[in-house]
């Protein structure tokens, strides 16, 4: 069987990692959507460093939760039949255990030069201006997708979709493209759908199952019926 399973900010929530469309859904008073966007970075580079930079900085904290673990569980079943697909800048899925792993929107811990285009592994502050390890240039931006960029990996990940006999969508709202796109594409490709979320998502209506609670006790639940 073959299974690609799609992450959102939901299975980190229960890590304490903070969803993004939850409670009020701001920071310091801004939406989300107007700090991750390239016209915000060229407006105020200092603030959206903060907000990165946070964020980042709050990684040492948190650590996988079951759901992460229960996914690690599968790959080691499953191997290459099974790809996580998230959302999440987090690097939570790594630690928990997961190897095979698209990070769809980017990755905190990884920084992008603007003046030579590498990415580099990066665990501290951009906000002060480092310098690029490789061409010296103080233009390193957050390796994160913002809205109207272009999502990493997606040749990869619509190869998976399409082959996938099933799609699972974990821990998403479905309020943003293209991953709200993910469970049509898939069942037009004929993968059985199923989504497991604390409420019903923008799109539950679409899958042909809906579970609803915490995934810390959802998702390791399906493993268990999946491997048994
Ligand atoms: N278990 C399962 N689901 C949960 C839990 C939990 N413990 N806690 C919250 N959720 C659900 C919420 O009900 C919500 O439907 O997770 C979902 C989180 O939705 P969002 O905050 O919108 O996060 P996400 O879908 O990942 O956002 C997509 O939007 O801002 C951008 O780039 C950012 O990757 C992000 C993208």
């Amino acid at each position: 069987m073959k299974v690609v399973v799609l992450t959102g900010a939901g299975i980190s929530a229960e890590s304490g990692v903070p969803t993004f469309r939850d409670a009020d859904g701001l920071w310091h008073g801004h939406r989300v959507e107007e700090v991750a966007t390239p016209e915000a970075f060229a407006r105020q580079p200092s603030l959206v460093h903060r907000f990165y930079d946070e964020r980042r900085a709050a990684l040492a904290a948190v650590a996988p939760n079951p759901a992460h673990a229960a996914l690690a569980r599968l790959e080691d079943r499953l191997g290459d039949d099974l790809l996580v697909v998230t959302q999440n800048i987090d690097d939570l899925h790594e630690r928990g255990g997961s190897r095979r792993v698209v990070h769809l929107h980017g990755q905190l811990r990884s920084a992008l030069c603007r003046g030579c285009g590498e990415r580099f592994p990066w665990h501290d502050a951009l906000g002060d201006g480092p310098a690029c390890p490789r061409c010296g240039r103080r233009e390193l931006r957050p390796d994160v997708v913002w809205f109207g960029e272009i999502p990493y990996d997606m040749d990869r990940v619509l190869a998976a979709l399409g082959r996938a006999d099933l799609f699972v969508s974990i821990g998403t709202s479905g309020a943003v493209q293209p991953a709200a796109g993910f469970v049509g594409y898939a069942a037009g490709q004929g993968a059985r759908t199923l989504e497991l979320n604390l409420v019903p998502s923008h799109g539950s209506h679409l899958f042909d199952e809906a579970r609803h609670g915490p995934a810390s006790e959802l998702v390791p639940a399906w493993v268990d019926d999946l491997l048994r």
